[in-house]
């Protein structure tokens, strides 16, 4: 059976948390996991946590809701994204806890790009005074300390990414290695004579 893992990543908003678990998720479809679940803040939002706002209790209690989803799929075998802000340490280390072979990736950019790459405009809105308590203007991120990846969307390729988060499943053995083009199988042979 397919070893379940949940690849949960942490950071701000407009860091590249989605884009990079879809990137995730494409290559493990390729590789031919058969269980495969994403489970993102945008969507879950609309959803399972349709009733919950920004406040730090309502924050917390969105990754507590989607802690329990993931440690289920975890523990029974599906091969797990998760892109939530999850800006709380101890709410991370709850879901580090809970799930099977839990992998924090912070996905670190720096505020001013973030400001200037603003998708939805929300950075605008916040630094206006539309909105408050928006992570990182005029509310907390408690960034990890320990992660197990953090990948530099500033300055990494979405590709470059998502190899290194890869060769760290590979790694921790909870995917298999990528089988090689034949290409490249040929010409590491002629290296080799
Ligand atoms: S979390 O803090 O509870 O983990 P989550 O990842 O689910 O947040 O949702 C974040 C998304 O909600 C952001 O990408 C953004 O589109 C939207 N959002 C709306 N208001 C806020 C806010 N005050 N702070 C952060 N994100 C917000």
């Amino acid at each position: 059976m397919q070893e379940g893992f949940v690849v949960w990543f942490t950071g701000l908003s407009a860091s590249g948390k989605t884009t990079l678990a879809k990137s995730v998720e494409a290559e493990l479809l390729a590789r031919g996991l058969p269980y495969i679940q994403r489970l993102d803040g945008d969507v879950v939002r609309q959803d399972l946590t349709r009733d919950l706002g920004f406040s730090k209790e309502d924050r917390d209690e969105n990754i507590h809701r989607v802690t329990f989803v993931a440690e289920l799929l975890s523990k029974n075998g599906v091969a797990t994204t998760c892109s939530f802000i999850s800006p709380y340490r101890k709410a991370r280390a709850n879901a580090r806890a809970r799930c099977h072979n839990f992998i924090e990736v912070y996905t670190y950019c720096p505020l001013e790009t973030l400001i200037e790459r603003d998708p939805k405009g929300l950075y605008a809105k916040a630094l206006a005074g539309e909105i408050t308590g928006f992570t990182g203007i005029d509310d907390p991120y408690e960034e990890p300390e320990n992660p197990d990846i953090i990948v530099h969307t500033d300055k990494e390729t979405v590709a470059e990414s998502t190899e290194v988060i890869l060769r760290h499943l590979e790694q921790q053995g909870l995917i298999p290695p990528a089988r090689r083009s034949a290409k490249a199988a040929q010409a590491s042979r002629r290296e080799a004579v």
